[in-house]
């Protein structure tokens, strides 16, 4: 296996393997990812330098090595870092040991300096956030201090911006100048294909793929669910918060007992979604495939380093569709420009060719409109948008599977507490709908129209529900071999992702939330578990049990309070069972006849209370919800309250704003 031997200590070396002319590789990719997108990046820039100059590269988890012999790395190859930075600035899981590593004194094979090492990095990241390309940034003058020679220009990929075009601006200077610096010969290669697709002809059936996400699910082997081995688990109760016509918020209860999982209040879940039915369709008109959608298929990659078939084997067309790859994602350029070759008419293959070397082409016809990749060919091939019938395109699988990413799953936090509802996982998430541009077609979130469907199937109305709108999606829920649907009760895959987003373990402690919106998810849990503490208490030592508990602030915001109030039932009850404890704060933005309210403008207002409660009683402050706006203003108003607090000014503020962050007493849940 590649991945086990090279820089291993003990196994292989590191410049056996890299100067090995049967495998010719001078390049090696470390990857610091976390749901898979900088290994995706890091799978490009090998295809890339394959195309551009025949070189293949290994790409490598860095989790899976270790680095005391990256000094013996030969000086005529290349280390590439792709690193995104995540939550506030902190490594991916699978790069924390080998930041750790860098960050101390590191002893290497032949000392402690990397002066044979060239190398370039992508950071991957977000300029919503506060510490952008923290990790790139980091371990690029980590190298340099070390005697590493950066070849080529840091790259900072924006997602907030465009992460793809940062990517493609980034790539072309960066293999400029690595091939002047390292005489690396151009042209040498040319374009190939990654993958190779077999049709079966003789196949055990029990044997394919049907969209289980796990050999373990395929076999019905028992084991633990985990990312690996999602859990389909039952829907049990599924309804909407609020929906006014405009926007959904869907409220689903996931059943766990039985399967092992257990969750921590503040944690996420990921659920597996499947792509919409008709998207499916399209895809497999467009390609010629309807025909043939049961075929069962065999998928190789030809240069495991450097692709690996994104999707477990064997598996059919229709499956590799709706539920392996991310056919509902929105083009990039470079995915569109590869397809021009396989165009059916001149029109349309001049269009494309276009749409890839035109950035501002591409941007108003396609990026900014979030067009996915069917709707691009149906465009450039002069389709009406809804024909059932769009033009075929010759473009062969094994393309297909290399330019589209895998699905992956949608987090979201856990609204419910395992101390009140050990055996279930509760959600809440408003349906993702928008224009992107004014009189564009909708854009639908696949997770959480997925989620919709699957509450509407729950409830007996999805065919009344589905055919209300124009253009939204539908799903097919039943799963693979039918295993979703047990009677009339649908299941979806789903696994938890461990956060930091944790209670402070004592009561006395008070806490601080702020989460407008559905950023009040897991606080909704955090009460919860707040209120079990509070039974058990008062079991104990009666009624006056909660005396020394620290105060809970809740600062809450929606539009009006009769029509997007979140939970709005709940609250009273908790509050109750509370003592008094708990307060919450709401801050209405859309009140008729009267002023916008903001959480900021609540928190001000109880600035002296909350300012004591953070620092002279050392208390937690969270908060979740929108990263961009709402996450900087609450912290700018923070800055100020612990500013005073502190008995000084905003510059006191920000360095105790810092301090409690480094502490985890300031934890942020945020997503744009
Ligand atoms: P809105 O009426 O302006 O949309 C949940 O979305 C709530 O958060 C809404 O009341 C929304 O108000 C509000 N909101 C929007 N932008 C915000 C910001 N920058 N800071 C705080 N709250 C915000």
């Amino acid at each position: 296996d590649y991945r086990t031997c090279p820089l291993v200590p003990g196994s292989w070396s590191a410049d056996r393997i890299l100067t090995s002319q049967q495998q010719n590789k001078k390049i090696v990719i470390f990857y610091g990812s976390q749901t898979g997108t900088a290994e995706d990046y890091g799978t490009r820039i090998a295809k890339e330098a394959k195309a551009r100059f025949g070189l293949s590269s290994l790409v490598c988890d860095p989790e899976e090595y270790d680095f005391d012999n990256l000094d013996t790395i030969p000086e005529d190859a290349l280390v590439v870092f792709c690193m995104a930075t995540y939550g506030e600035g902190e490594p991916t899981d699978n790069a924390v040991q080998l930041m750790d590593f860098l960050k101390e004194e590191p002893q290497f094979a032949n000392g402690s300096s990397l002066e044979n090492l060239k190398y370039v990095v992508f950071g991957l990241g977000n300029s919503t956030y506060e510490h952008f390309n923290a990790m790139a940034r980091i371990l690029d003058d980590r190298l340099t201090e070390l005697g590493a020679k950066r070849v080529g220009p840091r790259g900072e990929g924006d997602d907030d911006k465009s992460m793809e075009e940062d990517y493609l601006a980034w790539k072309d200077t960066m293999f400029e100048a690595v091939h002047k610096e390292l005489g690396w010969e151009e042209g040498a290669g040319g374009d190939v294909a990654d993958f190779e697709v077999h049709e079966l002809d003789q196949v055990d059936e029990a044997k394919v793929y049907l969209g289980e996400l796990s050999a373990r699910a395929l076999n019905a082997t028992r084991g633990v669910y985990d990312a690996k081995n999602p859990y389909p688990a039952p829907l049990i109760s599924a309804k909407e918060l609020f929906e006014d016509g405009e926007r959904n918020c869907v409220f689903a209860e996931f059943d766990i007992s039985d399967s092992g999982i257990r969750y921590q209040t503040g944690d996420h879940v990921g659920l597996w979604p499947v792509n919409p039915s008709d998207e499916v369709e399209r895809f497999l008109h467009i390609l010629g495939l309807e025909g043939k959608r049961h075929q069962p298929i065999d998928v190789k990659s030809l240069d495991p380093a450097l692709a690996k078939v994104p999707f477990p084997v064997p598996t059919t067309y229709e499956t590799i569709f709706r539920h392996y790859l991310d056919i509902s994602a929105p083009a990039s350029r470079q995915t569109v420009g590869q397809c021009a070759k396989y165009a059916p008419n001149d029109e349309a293959r001049a269009m494309l060719e276009r749409l890839g070397s035109d950035k501002q082409y591409y941007h108003d016809q396609v990026g900014a409109k979030c067009l996915r990749l069917s709707q691009v060919l149906m465009l450039a091939a002069g389709d009406a948008p809804n024909t059932s019938n769009p033009t075929k395109w010759a473009i062969p699988v094994d393309r297909v599977i290399g330019a589209i990413h895998r699905l992956q799953p949608r987090y979201y936090s856990i609204s419910s507490s395992p101390k009140m509802h050990p055996n279930s996982i509760h959600v809440t998430a408003v349906v993702l709908k928008y224009e992107p541009v004014e009189g564009a077609n909708h854009v639908f979130g696949v997770g959480t129209n997925y989620l919709l469907n699957l509450k509407n199937a729950a409830n007996g109305t999805l065919d009344k529900v589905n055919k209300r709108e124009e253009g939204a999606p539908i799903y097919h829920l039943e799963g693979p071999r039918g295993k979703y649907k047990r009677g009339t009760q649908f299941a979806a895959p789903v696994h938890v992702r461990r956060s930091n987003f944790r209670l402070p373990t004592s009561p006395k402690v008070p806490i601080v939330m702020i989460g407008p919106g559905t950023g009040v998810a897991p606080f909704r849990g955090f009460l919860q578990d707040r209120v079990a503490l509070a039974r058990k208490a008062k079991e104990k030592s009666g009624p006056d049990a909660l005396a020394d508990w620290g105060t809970i602030d809740l600062f809450y915001g929606c539009r009006r309070s009769t029509w997007d109030f979140l939970y709005r039932d709940e609250w009273d009850e908790y509050a109750k069972e509370l003592d008094g404890k708990f307060r919450m704060h709401c801050a209405f933005s859309r009140e008729t006849d009267k002023p916008k309210v903001y959480v900021q403008q609540l928190l001000r207002e109880e600035g002296d209370r909350i300012g004591k409660a953070l620092v002279d009683n050392k208390g937690y402050a969270y908060i979740c919800g929108d990263a961009g706006s709402m996450a900087k203003a609450v912290e700018r108003e923070l800055v100020s309250i612990l500013g005073k607090a502190k008995g000084g000014s905003d510059a006191e503020g920000e360095k105790e704003l810092k301090l409690l962050k480094d502490r985890n007493r300031l934890l942020l849940d945020v997503w744009s």
